[in-house]
């Protein structure tokens, strides 16, 4: 009797130490939307830190490009009053969420880990709700991107990237006789809507893309340049193959990756995706920003619910801290395909895309070129994207024409504001 209670006691005192272990070192229930292969890579590097410093991760993957099924899920949660512990959500998203009072802030390790400094003001404005940090950033993406196959370009004739979209369009014309398909493209919004925004920033410049896309101007959004816009989307949904409707952003990029398709205009997730596969940039795939001067910035980063609980607040903090320090912007950047958001990592073990885009952001901060992406959330409120992604989506998929497009874009966006 007394043997086994000594037994009993014993089991006890270490399943408090585990439960006390587990509970030092913290729980989050991650929700996100990296699921394609460069994704999961990348994300998998902050579960293994994460573990690493003896928490518990709760992964809760909601697949789907863009994010758009994951905020559904992520509403559904709040609404039930089960909110998870973190969330990767981004732009006016986080101030929207910070309004209503859902959100924790995490400044105490924000100070403690200087984030000020080490962040581009332009970002840590946009993670901070009343001068708190409610988000941590984990990376810059750029959204103006063309990936090319080598193979298919040179079956076709096409000696370089091209620089202007006249020469995208000769270059994809090319393609198309050699019997190739020129663009790899999925037709849903979130991704008509990336074509949309690289072609409006090509064909109208940097001034005219924040008039129009950020500051939803009605007279931009009624301009001639509005209407060319859409006529070069419309050449762009020329160059598609049939298949295009519904098909996820990574398969298109396997398209290119398979030498099957010519180009995929889509931000540099994409290379995640070649990376993923070993390919090689320079060798096995082609970058080139798309034409026009500017960069259309994106970057994810993690929100912290308000839960309650000692062991899911030391969660948060532990993340918090984790996700901004150097060694993880390194590893993790270098799976997603993007760069990191903090100003201090060092590049040289990075590939030359990701080096171009660092020269790009820095002279775009430089010329005042630097946009904010609109379809991916970082430049007007949800009801207002949700307006451009139908009204892009119509017209991708209709014979609309463009002026038609252009009043109709109008006229929505002012109903949404
Ligand atoms: C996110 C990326 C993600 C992509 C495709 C973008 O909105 O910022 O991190 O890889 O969507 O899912």
């Amino acid at each position: 009797m007394i043997r086994i209670d000594k037994v009993m006691l014993a089991a006890a005192v270490s399943c408090a130490a585990l439960a006390g272990a587990a509970r030092a070192d913290g729980t989050v229930e991650v929700l996100h939307w990296w699921t394609s292969g460069g994704e999961a890579k990348a994300v998998g590097e902050l579960k293994k830190a994460f573990e690493a410093e003896g928490g518990t991760w709760v992964d809760s993957p909601i697949a789907g490009g863009g994010g758009d099924a994951a905020m559904t899920a992520l509403r559904a949660r709040v609404m039930a009053g089960n909110p998870p512990t973190a969330v990767q959500l981004k732009g006016p998203g986080i101030q929207e969420w910070a309004e209503q009072g859902a959100l924790n802030n995490v400044q105490d390790v924000a100070e403690a880990g200087n984030w000020d400094k080490v962040l581009p003001p332009a970002l840590a404005s946009i993670m901070k709700y009343e001068g708190k940090y409610v988000a941590a950033p984990v990376n810059i993406h750029r959204v103006d991107w063309i990936w090319g196959s080598p193979e298919a370009l040179k079956k076709a004739g096409v000696e370089a990237m091209p620089t202007t979209w006249e020469e995208f369009n000769a270059a994809a014309d090319k393609l198309e006789a050699a019997g190739l398909i020129a663009l790899a493209h999925g037709g849903q919004p979130w991704q008509d809507a990336t074509l949309f925004e690289t072609v409006v920033l090509g064909v109208g410049g940097a001034d005219f893309y924040r008039k129009a896309l950020v500051e939803l101007d009605d007279a931009a959004l009624r301009s001639d340049t509005m209407v060319a816009s859409f006529d070069q989307l419309r050449k762009l949904r020329g160059y598609v193959d049939p298949n295009f409707s519904g098909r996820d952003w990574n398969l298109a990029t396997g398209m290119v990756m398979r030498g099957e398709a010519g180009f995929q205009i889509m931000g540099d997730w994409a290379k995640g995706e070649f990376l993923a596969a070993g390919k090689v940039p320079g060798e096995d795939f082609l970058c080139a920003p798309t034409p026009g001067k500017g960069f259309i910035l994106n970057s994810d980063s993690f929100t912290f619910f308000k839960v309650s609980g000692d062991d899911n607040i030391k969660g948060q903090k532990v993340l918090a801290r984790l996700i901004m320090s150097p060694e993880f912007q390194k590893v993790f950047n270098m799976a997603k395909g993007s760069i990191p958001a903090r100003t201090d990592v060092p590049l040289d073990d990075f590939d030359s895309c990701a080096k171009r885009s660092h020269e790009d952001l820095l002279a775009a901060i430089e010329n005042d070129t630097l946009v904010p992406s609109m379809a991916h959330e970082m430049a007007v409120p949800r009801s207002v994207r949700g307006e451009f992604l139908d009204l892009v989506t119509q017209f991708f998929n209709s014979d609309m024409s463009s002026q038609d497009a252009t009043t109709r874009l109008a006229d929505a966006v002012q109903r949404a504001m």
